[in-house]
């Protein structure tokens, strides 16, 4: 079969490597991939074609004419632009969920609306339509620590967590009256502020039965430590020891299934990734937010892992039989994946740094290196072209192996600029 995935990120590049595993897989297009990619071609089933993820109008002519039969989307925009509903129109099998369902990212205060139905644990918010209520809230409210969230798509900057009133009412300014997030800020969530350990929980669902990943952690702040500003994330491991089996049963029973009948009970049909952002507070976990499709980096080192046919389960879940796929089979190994990104993110950025030692960084064994932010300049050089640009991933008997060999293929790569945490995965030992 011909698939397609969507996307040009670390998380792309991921699904594309793991879907050309397929036996069922002839090709697997990448719209618009990156250099890594673009680098599988040889010898590969992935290819590159230069569409955006964004103009739904040439990916969908795309996939008829090469007679695609499966459509992978990696990014939360196209989805909640309605890039499914789309596919769906056309009558093209494409594994995500619809524009209604995206909301529970593309909204915040829809996903606390439907947590709050479903009795799911999360902090305690308000939200607002203007900003002078917001500051009349502040001003009046008893002073305590609390974060204050941009509605809409921020692209992960439109959380700001505060100390006090002060900075609280200056984030409402910069989100609803500077319009830092444009339209994203035309509602503002207020939220209590909580504390503890953060884990992503990720799972796929078909609307109906609810297929959990492997648990992996995120690394969200730019510096060791989780010192300095958030980012996209800087790595990333799995499985994550935050949490055991009980833990997750826990979860799945008092977070992903809740959430799920009251995305139904409210007409909702969710298909596709679920991924709840956590918080393990003293009190128990509670739902920071909600994405709708794989975390990244989550998705590396959790990819790196899964030993089953992933075709087989996007399959499943769009044809509504994933109470019949057998359980997901996975790796015992740790998988850690340390990115590599750009002098400067998570602020502004130089472009078009040339990238060496790639070649010796893929000849260690258990090494995959996963490409973001690259691609291939006029000289078929690979070149940075992102602020994340490289998910180097290794595979280990336990996480320390596992973090040795990452950052053993990080040391066999530069560019002008590169730099990295150091200390991804530590906490899995803590
Ligand atoms: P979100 O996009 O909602 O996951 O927020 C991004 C990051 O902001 C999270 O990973 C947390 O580190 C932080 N954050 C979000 N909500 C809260 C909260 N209620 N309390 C403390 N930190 C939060
Ligand atoms: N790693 C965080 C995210 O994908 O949103």
């Amino acid at each position: 079969m011909n698939t397609l995935v969507i996307g040009s990120g670390g998380r792309e590049h991921a699904i594309a490597w793991k879907m050309s595993q397929s036996p069922r897989v002839k090709k697997v297009f990448v719209a618009p991939g990156n250099a890594g990619t673009a680098l599988e071609r040889d010898g590969s089933k992935i290819e590159n074609v230069p569409i955006s993820e964004n103009d739904i109008a040439a990916l969908i002519s795309f996939a008829r004419q090469n007679k695609v039969t499966l459509t992978v989307v990696g990014p939360e925009k196209p989805l909640c632009a309605g890039i499914i509903d789309a596919f769906e129109a056309e009558r093209l099998r494409i594994f995500g969920p619809n524009k209604n369902a995206a909301r529970l990212e593309g909204s915040k205060i829809f996903c606390k609306e439907i947590l709050r139905r479903g009795n799911v644990p999360t902090g305690n918010s308000h939200s607002f339509d203007f900003a002078n209520r917001a500051i009349e809230y502040l001003e009046n409210g008893i002073e305590m620590p609390l974060v204050v969230k941009a509605d809409g798509l921020a692209a992960g900057k439109g959380v700001i967590v505060c100390d006090n009133r002060e900075e609280a009412i200056a984030a409402v300014r910069l989100i609803a009256v500077e319009r830092s997030f444009g339209d994203a800020g035309n509602k503002i969530l207020i939220e209590e502020r909580l504390d503890g350990p953060e884990v992503s929980v990720l799972a796929i669902t078909d609307g109906s039965t609810i297929v959990r990943l492997a648990p992996a952690q995120d690394h969200k702040a730019a510096y060791d430590g989780d010192k300095g500003p958030n980012t996209g994330g800087m790595g990333a491991y799995s499985p994550a020891l935050v949490f055991d089996d009980k833990m997750s049963e826990q979860i799945t029973s008092r977070v992903l299934v809740p959430t799920l009948h009251s995305l139904r009970t409210s007409g909702v049909n969710f298909k596709g990734v679920m991924y709840a952002g956590l918080m393990m507070t003293k009190q128990g976990p509670r739902v920071l937010e909600y994405n709708v499709r794989f975390g990244d980096p989550e998705c590396q080192p959790i990819l790196m892992r899964l030993k089953t046919d992933i075709v087989d389960v996007f399959e499943a879940a769009i044809d509504n039989r994933l109470d019949k796929l057998p359980p997901l089979e996975w790796d015992t190994r740790t998988a850690v994946c340390v990115v590599m990104a750009s002098r400067g993110y998570p602020g502004d950025y130089e472009k078009g740094k040339p990238i060496t030692g790639l070649d010796a960084a893929a000849k260690i064994e258990d090494v995959k290196v996963f490409h973001a932010g690259t691609t291939m300049n006029a000289s078929n050089e690979v070149v940075t072209n992102g602020g994340r640009v490289l998910g180097v991933t290794a595979l280990g008997e336990n996480p320390s192996e596992a973090k040795n060999t990452a950052y053993k293929a990080v040391k066999c790569i530069r560019w002008d600029g590169a730099w990295c945490r150091k200390d991804i995965s530590d906490k899995s030992v803590q």
